[in-house]
């Protein structure tokens, strides 16, 4: 059976109703039951009420849905490419696809939320779960995320995104506070999550195991109720990660509406005292479990009992989004694609080419269910059309001997091409531990060295699930970036080596050159239960333009078989209100022999920032597909958010008046086009005014200014402003010691905190006098 798509994709106000009725129902023990899980994977039933149980397992690229004991073994599912590779297709539409697929999976294993995506941020390219992940960039990140929600939840099944928020390290990650300042949670850390809750509305949102400025993720009130709920408006329930109750009380207080895996009478006897001796408000207990319950009672009317699904269809579109997926990062004098017919002898070097690492390990291993190989794919691809040679180079664990180096050798010597795999063994990258280096194994670099020695048509394919050095960059022609491509990438790298696909993906995160490049470098992963994230905004990208560092492979990086254009650059207006929004409208066309997909980006800075902002931030992306010689507009909007900062002292987005540039282009480094645009502001962009604001930030503010002078001249210093006609009436040399006596005393009124001005006074300006003059600016 085929589901179709429904227009529901989060439950409607009768679910909300509906639930709270029943909860009106229950027994306080019912109640304590229900929040907490009924085992591993599922949530209690309770036949009294018609409640039913439902079934979560992850996540995110493939169904693991554990069967017998233990962890270790899953049905059989689709293993779709990882969240990085994903996320480097920058295509909304095929993450949607996978999306549907996915469900159609779930449905038909009887699972009623799938336990993804990840959208956290990858702070330092060493961060073991970082291949599960989508990207260094919050709006990269989100979008995708919402295309993957939309997609599952259009057909009856539910997500849950995770891990909310700022999980960032492996690294003692159920003990670790990751301490930030307000505006980097806010601009960096949160974006993809409120992207994801504001468009998408995810069944779910799952807590993480961390500590977030000392709160645990799971009881904190300024995540769960402040920000997720009230300001972005979820609808769904909070599950814990599995295991990341601290202490429940605070939990349900928080707002935490369910605890996974269930911890049977533990908890549940805790929560009935609690709310026995008044710890838990009744009310409280009661809306938490009704935000379940809504959940769950529509998942039970969406589900689709005897659904199937076609292996293959889903096969066939791991393939294509793996494919989508692969960036292409050098390929010098076009060496790729191979021209089948005249590449008569192809050396394949390298284990990887036949054990494919494909997945990571931890809770998102997929049980695939058939894994395809770029070797045999590439055999079967080119036929009789050439000779495929075979090297290993190296063992499982990348270590590698002479006579593996010898005998690659000798099969790339002489042969017309010489394609290396390489990449990241398992035990260097998994949920759970942190990498500790940046660089494939020796034995993988040594591989490609001595190849690159003997044969000058080398081209590297890495498979890896985050960035990594490469330190013989300069001495191979062509270089692929395969992710963790899922059970279908061997066929995906195939299909690109031979040019059946013209490779497309772009970077979704950065490559640094060294480790020692990175943003939280020496301070990652943060150690003694402290991840200090001194960085602040400045991680992938904005770090390395703030530093100006030359990475390896920039954001945003990715090459085509065909070349492409960019002209007319044209904003639908040179200045706006930032109440309005601006169209931004580019042309690109395909100037290659080839079709092909560009992904075009569009970042925008701020010409005179008053605040340390990034030099330049991703505001809008477009995939565009383009025949030959074809030519498209692309067009974008942008609005006040995406000129805003987060201002710490209104605990809002607010807009600097001024000029910002808008930049289009093929990656963060090569934005050929640029526009700018005038902001002007009428909302309240200004910090309230309090007795510690400033004498600036009155001369600053709209209704502050009226006060500006009164309160300077109450300071007893006169007027140290620009007075023309008064410098006029003195000698050349007394206006000039004037002024420089003006210059010093203006630097030290500016800064004064508006309270002092009534302890300079000598009694000519009151507190009352102050206090009437706050009343009137707020
Ligand atoms: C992981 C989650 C996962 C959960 C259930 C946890 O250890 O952090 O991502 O969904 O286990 O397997």
């Amino acid at each position: 059976m085929i589901i179709p798509e429904s227009s529901a994709t989060q439950h409607p106000t009768d679910y909300a109703s509906k639930a709270k009725a029943l909860v009106g129902e229950m027994t306080l023990e019912e109640k304590a039951l229900l929040i907490s899980g009924d085992g591993w994977w599922r949530t209690h039933a309770i036949d009294r009420l018609q409640i039913p149980s439902v079934c979560m397992t992850d996540g995110p690229h493939g169904l693991r849905k554990v069967e017998g004991g233990g962890l270790s073994t899953s049905v059989p599912a689709t293993c779709f490419p990882t969240a990085s590779a994903l996320a480097s297709s920058w295509d909304a539409d095929l993450i949607h696809q996978v999306g549907v697929a996915l469900a159609e999976e779930s449905q038909a294993n009887d699972v009623q939320i799938l336990l993804g995506p990840g959208v956290n941020m990858k702070r330092s390219p060493l961060g073991g779960r970082n291949f599960e992940y989508l990207s260094e960039d919050p709006l990269l990140a989100g979008k995708m995320a919402v295309a993957y929600i939309k997609g599952v939840q259009s057909r009856g099944v539910g997500t849950s995104l995770k891990h909310y928020a700022v999980n960032n390290q492996e690294f003692e990650r159920m003990t670790t506070s990751s301490n930030l300042d307000e505006r980097t949670l806010h601009e960096i850390y949160l974006p993809a999550f409120e992207i994801a809750v504001r468009e998408a509305q995810p069944w779910s949102v799952m807590a993480a195991y961390n500590l977030v400025n000392g709160v645990p993720a799971t009881e904190n009130i300024l995540l769960l109720q402040k920000i997720l709920r009230a300001q972005w408006g979820f609808r769904g329930f909070v599950v814990s990660d599995w295991g990341a109750v601290n202490d429940h009380i605070n939990g349900v207080n928080a707002g935490l509406n369910l605890e996974m895996p269930g911890s049977a009478a533990y908890h549940r006897s805790r929560i009935i005292e609690g709310v026995g001796t008044g710890q838990i408000p009744p009310q409280v207990l009661d809306e938490v479990v009704a935000s379940l319950l809504a959940v769950v009672l529509e998942a039970k009317d969406r589900h689709r009992p005897g659904t199937t699904f076609d292996l293959a269809q889903h096969d066939a579109l791991a393939r294509k989004a793996a494919g989508e997926s692969l960036v292409l990062l050098k390929n010098e004098g076009k060496l790729l694609p191979l021209e089948i017919g005249k590449t008569k002898t192809i050396a394949v070097i390298g284990a990887f080419s036949k054990i494919p690492r494909y997945q990571g390990a931890g809770s998102s291993q997929v049980n695939p269910t058939r894994v395809s190989t770029p070797y045999d794919e590439l055999v079967r691809m080119v036929g009789n059309d050439a000779v495929i040679r075979y090297a290993a180079g190296y063992t499982e664990e990348g270590t590698t001997a002479d006579q593996l180096v010898d005998e690659a050798r000798q099969q790339a010597k002489g042969a017309d091409v010489a394609l290396v795999f390489a990449g990241l063994p398992d035990s260097y990258e998994s949920e759970g531990f942190d990498r500790s280096s940046l660089d494939l194994p020796a034995g993988h670099n040594r591989l490609i060295e001595a190849v690159s020695d003997i044969q000058p048509n080398v081209a590297v394919v890495l498979m890896n699930g985050s960035a990594v050095t490469m330190p013989w960059a300069n001495k191979v022609r062509a270089i692929v970036e395969a992710w963790l491509g899922g059970q279908a990438g061997g066929g995906a790298v195939a299909d690109v080596l031979t040019g059946k696909v013209n490779p497309s993906g772009k970077l979704s995160e950065t490559f640094p050159a060294r480790l020692e490049d990175t943003p939280s470098f020496p301070d990652f992963p943060g150690r003694s239960k402290e991840a200090n994230y001194g960085e602040g905004l400045f991680i992938g990208y904005r770090y390395y333009d703030a530093r100006k560092i030359t990475p390896l492979f920039p954001f945003g990086f990715g090459l085509s078989y065909t070349a492409f254009a960019y002209s007319d650059l044209r904003l639908s207006a040179p200045m706006i209100k930032d109440t309005d929004a601006v169209t931004v409208e580019v042309r690109v066309k395909n100037t290659g022999q080839v079709a092909g997909k560009e992904v075009v980006q569009l970042y925008v800075h701020e010409q005179r920032a008053k605040l340390a902002r990034p030099e330049k931030e991703l505001k809008a992306f477009a995939k565009v597909a383009l025949q030959p010689g074809e030519e498209k507009a692309i067009t974008f909007r942008l609005e006040h958010r995406d000129f805003a900062f987060y201002d710490v002292s209104s605990h809002d987005w607010s807009v600097n008046a001024g000029k910002f540039d808008i930049l289009v282009g093929a990656s963060s480094r090569n934005l050929a086009l640029k526009q700018t645009i005038e902001v002007e502001v009428t909302r309240s962009a200004y910090p309230r005014l309090t007795r510690h604001s400033q004498l600036k930030e009155f001369a600053d503010h709209p209704k502050g200014k009226a006060f500006h002078l009164q309160l300077v001249e109450a300071f007893g210093l006169g007027n140290p402003y620009e007075q023309t006609e008064e410098l006029a009436k003195l000698t050349p040399e007394e206006a000039a010691t004037k002024r420089k006596a003006d210059m010093a005393v203006k630097a030290f009124l500016d800064d004064m905190p508006v309270y002092k001005v009534c302890r300079f006074s000598e009694g000519s300006f009151t507190e009352e006098m102050l206090e009437e003059i706050l009343k009137q600016v707020q």
